[in-house]
């Protein structure tokens, strides 16, 4: 990650939180119509930390959205319903009703569709006392960590993603997992492609760096049987999660992540079984990986 120099910004505060990625950004007010020149610096920042925070927000749905649209269209959730008066937004609820959470496995948002989300913006409504912190990790470092002969193996290689993996659902499609023990909406994914191919090696459209793109959502290797490909699968989890590639961030109410789902991958931790937690998600449309 380039040493982050203050300087080079005008309008934020940018504090690195961890070592590989993750910065908490001070000095901007999302709710507000941000001109052009902030809209760059917070871009610049979210490039060169991979995940950002913002603290003490306050976001209508409408606001929320008016921010994500600057960085592109809205990216549906194929398999879950958004909310009745803005099913561009998700809210992500967990009650202590609840036994699973949303998103509690190492995964990159929506990599299962024809053009993942890009991007994803949380923002914490009710938060835990404790607990319910999310984890992300540097999906750069994981390809760039990995020995030469490796990274020339899998180069080439291109790994099939299924937004309903079963083997990352207890066996089960992702309905039958979330039945009765998450209060959140699951719907048809209709027409919408939810099985697809991309490269495993990844090239960045903005800064050109090369990242590993992998998540819970791959399922086998293009060309390869589910068996031959479980082994490598496995090390490359493994691998592209080992905790000096990750952070950790710890919400409070008012709190908004965004984070590029390009280079990284996050995990939701499912700790506070007796408490309530409710985000407002937003994901934006990114590009073909390539
Ligand atoms: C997700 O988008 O995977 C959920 C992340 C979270 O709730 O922390």
């Amino acid at each position: 990650m380039p040493e982050l120099r203050n300087s080079q910004y005008r309008h934020l505060e940018v504090s690195r939180i961890a070592g590989s990625l993750g910065a908490e950004v001070e000095g901007v007010d999302l709710s507000r119509d941000l001109d052009d020149e902030v809209i760059g610096e917070i871009r610049q920042a979210l490039l060169d930390n991979l995940v950002i925070f913002f603290r003490d927000q306050r976001l209508t749905p409408d606001r929320q959205l008016a921010f994500a649209r600057r960085w592109g269209d809205i990216h549906l959730h194929p398999y879950m319903a958004g909310m009745d008066d803005y099913p561009e937004v998700l809210e992500i609820r967990k009650t202590p009703a609840d036994k699973k959470n949303f998103g509690g496995s190492w995964h990159s948002d929506q990599m299962f569709t024809a053009k993942p989300a890009m991007g994803t913006m949380l923002y914490a409504k009710e938060v835990p006392s404790a607990g319910g912190d999310t984890l992300f990790t540097n999906q750069y470092l994981a390809y760039e960590s990995l020995s030469e002969g490796m990274r020339a193996m899998l180069d080439p290689l291109k790994a099939v993603s299924r937004g309903d993996n079963f083997s990352s659902h207890d066996g089960k499609t992702r309905k039958e997992f979330y039945a009765d023990k998450i209060s959140m909406k699951v719907k048809d994914p209709g027409e919408t492609q939810t099985t697809t191919t991309h490269p495993l090696i990844r090239t960045h459209p903005e800064t050109g760096r090369r990242a590993l793109y992998i998540g819970g959502h791959v399922h086998k290797l293009e060309n390869m049987t589910e068996a031959e490909s479980r082994p490598l699968i496995d090390f490359l989890m493994q691998h592209s999660t080992r905790p000096e590639f990750t952070c950790r961030f710890r919400w409070q109410s008012g709190s908004v992540a965004f984070w590029d789902n390009r280079c990284t991958q996050h995990f939701a931790i499912n700790d506070y079984p007796a408490e309530t937690r409710i985000m407002h998600r937003v994901t934006i449309c990114g590009d073909t990986p390539f």
